[in-house]
């Protein structure tokens, strides 16, 4: 099973043998199983990795369980927590029940297989009382997250519309500027799907020569030209159940887009100079720049193919329609090319990001990042670090007079909130999460979540009140 799926258990317990069997059961029944010898340790497990279940011991050395327990509570709400306890202290159980325990079990355990039936059922709780919608939604979340950032309502639609597609076999044209990832979007709907197995076929109709198209898309027999030595497949072939994607679809020449339409419509293909047909079954993801719907129209593009490819849409937004996500593919491509250097963006900096027009979108952006890293003094990036197409375009405003340059570091500041308010919501809390999607490391994200008083009771009240 996908490892995503599995419920997740933690046991807490000084005492190693304790812990080993209940790994073992655990596992037995299927469960990533975690262990902590402590409280303190456990929570900082939990932080980096929530559990569904949890079974701790009530005594331990430096926090009792109890203490865990009401700590969990507060950070996990969801999390089923269950204790054990030696014999005959059964008015701690009894305490922990108050504090929200799922149950109890003593030690020892016998016959062990009171402990895995308990386990189980606990599991079973979680299970039926989410239906499914924790694991589900954080895998969805997680897989969302796979390389394409951003928390835009432009974005987040975007995201949503590949979730919708996965798993269907439906055309999809995914349109907009260069630079808007296009690609990536492709590679999405097919990897993050039921298909993520099967081939993925990537094609740039653009780069293929001509005369080479037909013989690389659907192969050529021995001898059907000359230099065809041997036979070879094409690349329909090679996609077979999975998906091709045919980049750049715009750049087909006219009699090259009569013979696709051709395939798709009778789903199988020629080889040159063959005259068996081969069936084949394919999903197709075609991506243009252009404007295709004005190319049908004047003539320059099929329009029966036009509309066998454009069963569904994905348009990309430019990046200077969504500035909001800026801050957080700048910090994301810092986390990449900066390779766990804490590099920080002055405001100056981020100022002309965020004003900039961006005509080659996010990969010109990545190529800023990737520049002033490699330019800079490895500590910040500051506005002399960025290429002067970028500085010289927008009023730079290298720390003098704020409201000349537009943007003030309130807006400035006004978009981060919003930003991780956004994320925060969507991870339910998760802060190793949000992290990962903002590109933050969490020494970054636990100071901004302070700072904006986001996150409700793990904010504590001193710094709440210094605000
Ligand atoms: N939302 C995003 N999050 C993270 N990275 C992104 C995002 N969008 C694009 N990128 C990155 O930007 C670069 C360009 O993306 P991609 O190649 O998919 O764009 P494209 O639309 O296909 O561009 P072109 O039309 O020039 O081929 C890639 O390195 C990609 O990983
Ligand atoms: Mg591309």
């Amino acid at each position: 099973m996908n490892d995503d799926l599995r419920i997740r258990l933690l046991i807490v317990d000084d005492e190693e043998s304790i812990r080993q069997l209940c790994m073992t059961v655990g596992e037995a029944l299927g469960f990533t199983c975690m262990e902590a010898d402590g409280g303190e340790s456990a929570l900082a497990l939990l932080e980096e990795q929530p559990a569904h279940v949890i079974l701790t011991d009530m005594v331990m050395p430096n926090m009792s369980g109890l203490t865990f327990l009401e700590k969990v509570k507060k950070m996990l709400p969801r999390t089923e927590v269950a204790v054990m306890t030696g014999h005959g202290s059964v008015e701690t159980a009894v305490q922990a029940m108050k504090l929200g325990a799922y149950d109890y079990i003593s030690k020892p355990f016998s016959p062990l297989e009171e402990l895995r039936l308990f386990l189980r059922r606990m599991a079973e709780k979680v299970r039926l009382v989410e239906e499914n919608e924790f694991l589900r939604e954080r895998v969805d979340t997680e897989t969302e997250l796979h390389g394409i950032v951003g928390a835009s309502a432009k974005i987040q639609d975007v995201l949503r519309m590949i979730s919708r597609l996965k798993d269907t076999h439906t055309p999809v044209l995914i349109t907009g500027e260069s630079g808007t990832g296009k690609e990536l979007v492709a590679r999405a709907i097919h990897f993050r799907g039921s298909f993520a197995k099967r081939p993925f076929v990537a094609v740039d109709c653009g780069a293929l020569v001509p005369t080479l198209i037909e013989s690389e898309l659907f192969g050529y027999e021995k001898g059907a030209f000359t230099g065809a030595v041997r036979a070879r497949t094409g690349l329909f072939q090679s996609a077979n159940g999975g998906t091709i994607f045919l980049d750049e679809i715009g750049e087909l020449p006219q009699e090259m887009q009569a013979k696709l339409l051709r395939v798709l419509q009778e789903k199988e293909v020629r080889p040159v100079g063959s005259n068996q047909k081969i069936k084949v079954d394919v999903r197709v993801i075609a991506a243009t720049n252009r404007d295709l719907e004005a190319e049908y129209r004047n003539g320059t593009f099929r329009k029966d193919l036009y509309f066998r490819l454009n069963v569904v849409t994905v348009h990309l937004p430019s990046l200077r329609e969504r500035r909001s996500d800026v801050p957080m593919l700048a910090h994301w491509f810092l986390e990449r090319y900066a390779r766990g250097g804490a590099i920080q963006i002055t405001t100056a900096a981020m100022k002309s990001l965020l004003q900039y027009d961006w005509p080659g979108n996010v990969r010109e952006l990545e190529n800023c990042i990737e520049r002033a890293v490699a330019l800079g003094d490895r500590r910040t990036i500051d506005f002399n670090d960025l290429p002067p197409s970028i500085t010289s375009a927008v009023p730079g405003d290298q720390g003098s007079d704020s409201l000349s340059s537009g943007l003030t570091t309130t807006d400035l500041e006004d978009i981060e909130r919003a930003t991780i308010e956004r994320v925060f919501e969507q991870v339910k809390g998760d802060k190793a999460l949000a992290g990962k999607m903002l590109g933050i490391s969490r020494a970054t994200l636990y100071r901004k979540l302070k700072r904006y008083n986001i996150g409700g009771r793990e904010v504590s009240a001193p710094i709440q009140a210094l605000q």
